[in-house]
């Protein structure tokens, strides 16, 4: 049951994403069209949908405000595959397989790569900007939200930290504080952004507890299934991590004590979710990203 609501909810925003994509055509950017291309290559189904997912629920158990939330919820997963296309590149991550295909400087070649990844990132705020379902304060407000969560204190902060600190040892409070910023922080502004579109500011510090137990449990998740999952399944290079020394929770603590503390962590999540109004989809999404192979 639980497979079939969140496959619902992602053809909702692939559709949605299809839509928003399709203002790119040979009459207006023929000569730019490959970058475009290179986009919707990225954005392709493959990827979970996590963080739309989590938008479009918080919008409708908070505020019956799904459809209101369907352009944020995409306009997110914009930020993240546009996260994932450099996080893959040669200069990071060094990946060559993304949602099971080849990654975007494989088929479009570097510069493109990256010139997709810069173009859904700031797509992704005109898409919020023209969003005429919500008010322009909502619209500011989730500007705000996302703009924060990607920069310096967040996404991008993260990734800053992953990159400069490959082999140096790392104790868990930094571990999580790098995971709270590089993955926890757009998982936070999915939950805060659905808090926004159903105006329910009020709830915004249960929203970012919960997202906060939930995002480290995602990262330590992610980081064992580089270590055990079967890449066909996974859709990306295993033992990446390894090879490039990075410092994970499974690295630094080994895969028993990673797989304890994701499990605590959900069980917290799972606890917060339980105290939110009409959270039966929310706790068993948390509890089924656990047990995730993909
Ligand atoms: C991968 O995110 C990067 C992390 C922050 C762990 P996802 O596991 O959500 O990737 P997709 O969107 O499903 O491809
Ligand atoms: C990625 O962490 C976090 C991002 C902000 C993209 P990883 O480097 O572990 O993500 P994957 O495993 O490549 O998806
Ligand atoms: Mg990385
Ligand atoms: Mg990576
Ligand atoms: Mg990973």
């Amino acid at each position: 049951m639980m497979k079939e609501i969140l496959e619902k909810r992602t053809q909702l925003i692939n559709r949605r994403l299809k839509e928003i994509m399709s203002v790119y055509t040979k009459e207006n950017a023929a000569n730019q069209l490959v970058c475009a291309e290179a986009m919707e290559y990225s954005l392709e189904a493959g990827g979970k949908r996590i963080r739309p997912v989590l938008v479009t629920e918080f919008a409708r158990i908070l505020g019956n405000a799904k459809e209101k939330a369907v352009d944020c919820a995409c306009a997110l997963e914009m930020i993240h595959t546009f996260s994932l296309i450099h996080d893959d590149m040669p200069c990071m991550d060094n990946d060559d397989l993304r949602r099971g295909k080849p990654s975007c400087h494989k088929q479009y070649g570097e510069d493109i790569a990256l010139l997709a990844g810069d173009a859904l990132e700031n797509y992704a705020f005109d898409v919020i900007a023209s969003d005429e379902k919500i008010s322009y304060e909502q619209r500011v407000r989730l500007i705000k939200c996302l703009s924060r969560a990607v920069g310096i204190l967040g996404m991008i902060g993260g990734q800053t930290i992953d990159v400069k600190n490959v082999g140096k040892p790392f104790d868990a409070q930094m571990l999580l504080e790098m995971y709270s910023m590089k993955t926890g922080a757009l998982i936070k502004c999915a939950c805060e952004m659905g808090c926004i579109c159903a105006e329910r500011y009020d709830m915004i510090p249960k929203a970012e507890e919960y997202a906060e137990a939930m995002g480290l449990a995602f990262q330590i998740v992610d980081d064992i299934l580089d270590i055990t999952a079967d890449e066909k399944l996974l859709g990306k290079p295993v033992h990446s991590d390894a090879e490039l020394n990075k410092a994970t929770y499974p690295a630094v603590f080994g895969l028993e004590a990673a797989k304890q503390k994701a499990e605590e962590l959900t069980e917290k999540a799972v606890n917060i979710a339980k105290s939110l109004p009409d959270s039966d989809f929310l706790s068993q999404l948390t509890a089924y990203l656990l047990k995730r192979e993909f």
